[in-house]
């Protein structure tokens, strides 16, 4: 594959990456270890096969409906989300009469009356995402809507549901399997930030009409060689995935706290918040890590760009690029003379100008920069980007000595708040919490 990373404005010689460099052996027996044990679905993908059947299978149930209603959280939505706003922009533009998709991801009582007043219930069919099945923000929501969809479709409602959720196990699973609800599993070992190349993401990548073939093509450019039984450490340093995570885990040595995500793919603005939660998630641990900042372009230039450039220096940079951006309009050639310098000129110049201008800015007040630059904004460009980069998180972790698979510390929040609820089981949380409420 290509190198799509540009090391130009990386500072390397600033950073102590050869520290890392040297581990590439002991990475390459690493990988070798957890994808022949099956531990790491992201990279080997062993349900690809099953997955597309069960695509193909699900086309002809999608074609009744007008309207996907996801319910989902976390790793859970935001795949979806920057799949839809990257691809599907028409839905977000004046006059859109085709399909839509809905993503309801948080208690939000607003956004969730309004579906429920406004989706035609016998044209909407509601995906409910949860890999463990019993998160309380999402399966809230799936009563209240099941609730709804019972009270307008009478004994059909069961047809216009979908779970997305562990095979075997979960509150999801026992409703699939209770009321006959169509459902698709979530890989196992597959964590949810992970999981937007399974059925969580796909789903309704396919109700939107992208092709879901060239998202897993495009990934599988960047795992295949990460998961080959014949990988070593001469072929892993070559590899982009590795030496991203060694800048990643090199530039923390240096107290580099942050990672801003900048992307002047205007539409794939959402990818900076799943690449947001991807990281965090995975490499916020033990009192280390880096803080993901998403940030578009040009939009941020005029807003948090100040503090890039001038606030604290402790700032690196992904920067996501496409040179082959649509055109777009022309400006007139008969503009004012203070604009002469766009006159005849297209929107696509522009915003690779601004690109341009952002980078070397940045680059120049000491920012380390990595450019990534996609050859197309396409769905298998989307791929390869969501396989770097996950690929890329896992072993900035192991870098760093974390484990990047797992999120303990989210877990307390959740436990109060159902402490606070009143649930089963949490004495402790609850003497804590009226603590806490008291002190
Ligand atoms: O990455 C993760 O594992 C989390 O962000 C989960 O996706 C999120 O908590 C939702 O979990 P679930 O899919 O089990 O409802």
């Amino acid at each position: 594959m290509a190198d799509i990373l540009d090391w130009t404005n990386a500072d390397l010689n600033r950073l102590d990456m050869a520290a890392y460099e040297a581990r590439a052996d002991e990475m390459a027996a690493r990988l070798k270890q957890e994808t022949g044990a099956g531990r790491l679905p992201f990279l080997t993908m062993p349900y690809e096969a099953e997955l597309k059947a069960q695509l193909a299978d699900l086309e002809g149930f999608l074609k009744g409906f007008d309207h996907m209603l996801l319910l989902g959280i976390g790793g859970s939505a935001l795949g979806a989300r920057a799949l839809q706003k990257a691809f599907h922009p028409g839905q977000d533009q004046p006059g859109h009469t085709g399909r839509s998709l809905w993503i309801a991801d948080n208690v939000d009582a607003y956004a969730l009356a309004a579906y429920m007043e406004k989706l035609p219930p016998e044209k909407t069919v509601v995906v409910t995402v949860s890999k463990s099945g019993g998160t309380i923000e999402t399966v809230g929501q799936y009563f209240i809507v099941k609730e709804w969809m019972r009270g307008t479709l009478g004994d059909d409602w069961a047809k216009h549901m979908l779970l997305v959720t562990d095979e075997k196990q979960g509150f999801l699973r026992g409703e699939a399997d209770g009321f006959g609800i169509r459902a698709l599993p979530v890989p196992d070992n597959l964590g949810g930030r992970y999981s937007v190349l399974s059925a969580v993401g796909l789903i309704p990548a396919l109700f939107l009409g992208m092709d879901t073939d060239a998202l897993m093509a495009g990934a599988r450019e960047v795992t295949a060689a990460l998961a080959d039984p014949g990988l070593d450490g001469g072929k892993l340093a070559a590899q982009s995935a590795f030496r991203l995570a060694a800048w990643g885990a090199a530039l923390m040595d240096k107290g580099f706290a942050e990672m801003i995500f900048f992307t002047y793919i205007p539409l794939w603005a959402s990818f900076g918040d799943w690449f947001a939660q991807l990281w965090a998630e995975s490499l916020g641990k033990e009192g280390r890590g880096s803080q993901p900042v998403p940030a578009v372009g040009v939009t941020d230039q005029h807003s948090v760009n100040q503090m890039f450039m001038d606030g604290l220096r402790n700032k690196a940079c992904l920067f996501l690029t496409c040179p082959n951006l649509p055109a777009g309009p022309k400006f007139p050639s008969d503009l004012p003379d203070q604009f002469a310098y766009v006159r005849g000129k297209d929107f696509g110049e522009l915003i690779q100008a601004e690109g341009l201008g952002t980078r070397m800015a940045l680059s120049e007040s000491g920012v380390p920069l990595v450019e990534i630059r996609l050859g197309a904004d396409s769905p298998r460009q989307a791929g390869k980007l969501i396989g770097l980069l996950g690929a890329a998180t896992i072993l900035t972790g192991w870098l760093m000595g974390i484990n990047p698979l797992d999120q303990p510390a989210v877990e307390l929040g959740k436990r109060l708040a159902k402490a606070r609820m009143n649930a089963d089981g949490l004495e402790k949380e609850k003497a804590d919490l009226n603590g806490f409420l008291t002190a």
